[in-house]
């Protein structure tokens, strides 16, 4: 597994490492964490997936590899792409080459809905047209075309998982959930971009563990997967849920600049993967409320992200400070 210190990577290392002997390479970026792989048993290399050797080192003798190694923040790759196209294409070729050479018998490229770009109504099939419409999703969606090449051209085992929008614990609060929760929790603004009517498709982030899984064992070679959440909200209705949930009210909202390219909404089909077998467990109502908790409950976690290098991205990306800890609930 690549990029298992990571948000998904972490929660799907949870869910196989008990069955499976476990390897994880990930470069530790600012949302990799040793702290998000406590308890699980992984042989964990420290190394980058555009750094051959180091992949070589750690692939040799897996019998899957999974991808789930990216710059996963659409705003950072806004301000800054390099880092952007060197993991997701670079680094995707290095790992595919590694795979083919090495005769893994089975590869999984960890994707995003936002490959198709905006759809205002209906919902991407995997045949629709590729469309991103951010640095983010262009280097996502070159990853996903690489990883077909080597399938059509070279044989190799290889399935493609696009997952829509996905919350729970330990993901990195440069996202609009957790960031919303930590900073309502503090008593501080939530910023919202735009009008706030754009809408996302929520999946709780085991239910993507599991869809992984399934694909990883029964998805058809050469193949892509949509794995959307069971519910469609608008961002307001994410926040105002925030705010009821942690005891705040609507004064906090604050309307900010929008991202620049802002797609307005996404929606997949996920037939595809249902016929596998899989569904999704959890409702937003209930996944968000277990996410408020989580937070709520561990301090431990988010307390060294917030005093570290968030602060400055965060004065950078919303042009204030954080707020600090005395109005918390
Ligand atoms: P994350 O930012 O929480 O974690 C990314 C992980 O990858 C970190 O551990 C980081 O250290 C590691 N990493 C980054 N660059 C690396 C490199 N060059 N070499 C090795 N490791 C590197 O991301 P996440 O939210 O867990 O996303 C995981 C995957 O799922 C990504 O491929 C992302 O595109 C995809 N995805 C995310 C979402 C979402 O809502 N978060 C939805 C659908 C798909
Ligand atoms: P985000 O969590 O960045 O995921 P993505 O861009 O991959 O969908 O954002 C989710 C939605 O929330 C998106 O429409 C942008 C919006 N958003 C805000 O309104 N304010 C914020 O501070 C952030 C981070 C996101």
């Amino acid at each position: 597994m690549t990029g298992a210190a990571g948000f998904i990577g972490s929660t799907f290392a949870r869910l196989v490492a008990g069955e499976h002997s476990v390897v994880v390479l990930d470069k530790l970026t600012y949302a990799g964490r040793r702290e998000n792989l406590e308890g699980v048993d992984v042989d964990l290399h420290e190394g980058a997936i555009e750094d051959r050797s180091a992949v070589r080192g750690a692939m040799d003798g897996c019998d899957a590899v999974v991808n789930f190694a990216a710059e996963s923040h659409v705003d950072r790759s806004i301000a800054d792409q390099d880092v952007f196209a060197r993991t997701h294409v670079i680094g995707t070729t290095v790992l595919l080459d590694a795979a083919r050479e090495l005769g893994v018998p089975r590869y999984l490229q960890v994707s995003t809905d936002e490959v198709y770009g905006s759809i205002e109504s209906g919902s991407f099939t995997e045949e629709s047209a590729l469309d991103p419409s951010s640095p983010y999703s262009a280097t996502k969606a070159a990853g996903d075309l690489l990883v077909s090449a080597h399938a059509h051209t070279y044989g190799l085992e290889a399935v493609i998982c696009r997952g829509s929008n996905n919350y729970g614990p330990r993901q990195y609060p440069e996202k609009l959930i957790p960031l919303c929760v930590l900073n309502a929790l503090h008593g501080d603004r939530l910023p919202v971009y735009g009008d706030g009517h754009q809408i996302r498709n929520w999946l709780y982030v085991e239910d993507f563990a599991r869809a992984i899984a399934t694909v990883l064992e029964r998805g058809e070679s050469g193949r892509a997967y949509n794995v959307g959440g069971p519910d469609e909200c608008e961002n307001l209705h994410v926040i105002g849920r925030v705010l009821e949930l942690t005891g705040r009210d609507a004064s906090l909202i604050e309307h900010v600049t929008d991202r620049p390219g802002h797609d307005r909404r996404y929606s997949l089909s996920s037939d595809r993967v249902r016929e596998l077998g899989w569904e999704p467990q959890t409702r937003f109502a209930e996944g968000l409320e277990r996410t408020v908790d989580w937070y709520r409950d561990n301090e431990w976690w988010w307390e060294p992200i917030r005093s570290g290098e968030y602060r400055a991205y965060y004065e950078r990306q919303y042009g204030r400070v954080l707020a600090d800890g005395d109005a918390r609930r």
